[in-house]
């Protein structure tokens, strides 16, 4: 079993962005700048966001963080992205979801300017991606597709399996692991909560991706030996020994799976580095589009 190192590949990409940059700066031209809402007080989705412009400063990016009030109305938000929008320095504009209740996630994502749209949620960037068109594309999925890449892995042929069906993972990793693309060329089976017999077919996969939110929901006995097994979930359990107050947990029961796999993600260290890792590359890709 070999463990998919996400610190490290993420830290490999961040390097080579941090050299570009570094490259603009030489060259006289505008380094990439990234604009991340956020609004309310989650606890998880102010640590992401915090993650994400410690990144870009580390790079060398700009970055402007804009917190909000969980109360601010979703007409305001619209014109704070259409300033965003307008604003010729900002390359990319990111809000972290999940919204307050009172703000459609829709209307706010249909908002965002395409070609600013770094996190690849709007409409645009979803139907190029489906087109196998040049597009920005989600990060949690992007950044899988990069960890498969770095470690060489030819996906090719092979039966992959994805348990969630979420706008933000599920459904645009179900379309990049069947493209034409290396890593790819998977035949995939996208598995959600009404799905009849889950276990059946979580083990005929070569390719497990668990991206449902369950801690420790994939077993031992869910798991073909040999397979490959990606963990996307991050669920933070009570956990009064740690300094946090909390301890977290993958969708996969790591301690049992990863005897059974070719490779699998760590929780922590797997999946989310390289979510920030492709982010990064979608906005250092935006501000490279305007030149
Ligand atoms: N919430 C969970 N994942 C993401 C993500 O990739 N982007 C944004 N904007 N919000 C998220």
């Amino acid at each position: 079993m070999q463990i998919l190192d996400g610190q490290l590949t993420s830290r490999l990409i961040r390097d080579e962005l941090k050299l570009k940059v570094a490259q603009l700066i030489t060259e006289g031209k505008k380094t990439p700048h990234l604009a991340a809402v956020l609004i309310g007080n989650n606890g998880a989705s102010e640590t992401y966001v915090a993650a994400k412009v410690k990144a870009c400063s580390e790079i060398g990016f700009k970055s402007s963080l804009i917190k909000l009030e969980d109360s601010i109305s979703e007409n305001k938000l619209i014109q704070l992205i259409a300033d965003l929008n307008a604003d010729i320095d900002v390359d990319g504009i990111l809000v972290q979801l999940p919204l307050p209740k009172h703000i459609s996630d829709e209307k706010i994502i249909n908002a965002i300017d395409p070609s600013k749209d770094v996190d690849g949620f709007h409409p645009i960037n979803i139907g190029r991606l489906v087109q196998g068109l040049p597009a920005f594309v989600p990060a949690t999925p992007h950044g899988i597709m990069l960890l498969l890449e770095h470690y060489r892995i030819d996906t090719s042929g092979m039966h992959a399996v994805i348990v969630g069906r979420s706008n933000i993972v599920g459904r645009p990793m179900s379309i990049l692991l069947s493209g034409n693309t290396n890593p790819g060329n998977c035949t995939v089976t996208l598995c959600h909560s009404r799905t009849r017999d889950l276990p059946s077919f979580c083990r005929q996969a070569d390719i497990l991706v668990a991206a449902l939110g369950k801690p420790e929901f994939v077993t031992a006995d869910m798991v073909k030996p040999g397979a490959i097994v990606i963990d996307v979930g991050i669920t933070r359990l009570p956990d009064a020994s740690k300094k946090s107050g909390f301890a977290l947990r993958g969708d996969v029961h790591f301690q049992e799976v990863a005897p059974k796999c070719s490779f699998i993600t760590p929780v922590p260290g797997g999946v989310g580095p390289m979510t920030i890792a492709a982010l990064m590359k979608n906005t250092f890709a935006a501000c490279s589009n305007k030149n």
